[in-house]
C-alpha cells in the first residue's frame, strides 16, 4: 500500500506506471518536493526514510543493538505497522512526528547501514512502487528502482540543510540548536555516504539539482518541465 492519495484533479497526467526516484541527503528538501510532485502528477508518494526511522525507533525501544537483534525486532514490528496516507501508523496512531525527532534519526542511520535490514525493506519498497510512485530516499535511483523513468538527485549546502531541519523541528515544537543539528547532519551524511551497503549516491542517469538558493516551488517546476520535455507527463 502506498502513502499518499492519488489526486484525480492533478494538473498533470503521468504515463502509466511512472516511477519518479528522488534521492539526496538530509534536509535537501526531497520529502516536501516528493509530496508536491506526487500531488501535481497524481501519483502516490513514499518517504522511505520514514521506514528506516520506524525500524530505528523499534530497535531503540527494544534495546536491539546488533543486526540479529534488529532483524528480530523488525519481524515483530513490521506486522503491527501500517503505511498509509499521512505516514506510519501503529495501533491506529500516526507516529510520524515521533519518528521525525533527532534521536530517531540517529537510530535510523545506524540500522540503515545493516545489509539485512536493507534487503528486507528493498522488497517492501519495490512492491509498493510497482504501479507507479514518487519515492524519496538515499538509494532509490541506484538500487530500489534502477529502472525508474525519472531520477533526481537533490543537494543543498550543509548550513542551508541544517537551517531547514531546525525550522521543521521548531514547527513540531521540539527544542533544537542550529549548531547541534548541523553537527548531527554532518555525522549522518558521513555515515550514510560511507556505509558499504547502498550508500547515498547519485545514480549515473540521475539529474542533479542544487536547491540551496531555490524555492521549493521552483525546484518542483523545474522537475515538471524536465519530465514534460521527456514526455513522461503531459498537461491534464
Ligand atoms: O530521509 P531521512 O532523514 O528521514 O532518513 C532517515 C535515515 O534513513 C537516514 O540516515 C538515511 C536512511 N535512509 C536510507 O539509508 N535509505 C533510504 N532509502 C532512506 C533513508
Amino acid at each position: 500500500m502506498c502513502a499518499g492519495t492519488v489526486n484525480e484533479m492533478s494538473a498533470w497526467k503521468a504515463i502509466s506506471g511512472l516511477q519518479i526516484a528522488i534521492d539526496g541527503p538530509s534536509g535537501s528538501g526531497k520529502g516536501t518536493i516528493a509530496k508536491m510532485l506526487a500531488e501535481a502528477v497524481g501519483l502516490p508518494v513514499l518517504d522511505t526514510g520514514l521506514l528506516y526511522r520506524f525500524i530505528g525507533y523499534c530497535s531503540m525501544q527494544q534495546g536491539a543493538d546488533d543486526e540479529a537483534a534488529v532483524l528480530a525486532c523488525m519481524d515483530a514490528s513490521l506486522g503491527d505497522m501500517q503505511w498509509k496516507p499521512g505516514g506510519i501508523f501503529v495501533n491506529g496512531e500516526n507516529i510520524g512526528n515521533r519518528l521525525r525527532q533527532q534521536d530517531v534519526a540517529a537510530a535510523a542511520s545506524r540500522v540503515a547501514a545493516m545489509p539485512g535490514v536493507r534487503s528486507r525493506l528493498l522488497h517492501v519498497q519495490q512492491d509498493i512502487a510497482a504501479n507507479g510512485c514518487v519515492m524519496d530516499g538515499r538509494d532509490i535511483g541506484s538500487v530500489v528502482l534502477p529502472g525508474a523513468q525519472a531520477k533526481f538527485f537533490l543537494t543543498a549546502s550543509l548550513r542551508e540543510r541544517a537551517r531547514r531541519r531546525w525550522s521543521q523541528l521548531q514547527g513540531l515544537g521540539a527544542e533544537a540548536s542550529l549548531d547541534a543539528i548541523l553537527n548531527e547532519i554532518r555525522d549522518r551524511d558521513t555515515q550514510d555516504a560511507e556505509r558499504t551497503h547502498s550508500p547515498l549516491q547519485q545514480a549515473g542517469d540521475a539529474l542533479s539539482i542544487d536547491s540551496t538558493t531555490m524555492r521549493i516551488d521552483e525546484v518542483v517546476d523545474r522537475m515538471l518541465s524536465i519530465m514534460e520535455r521527456r514526455e513522461l507527463i503531459s498537461k491534464a
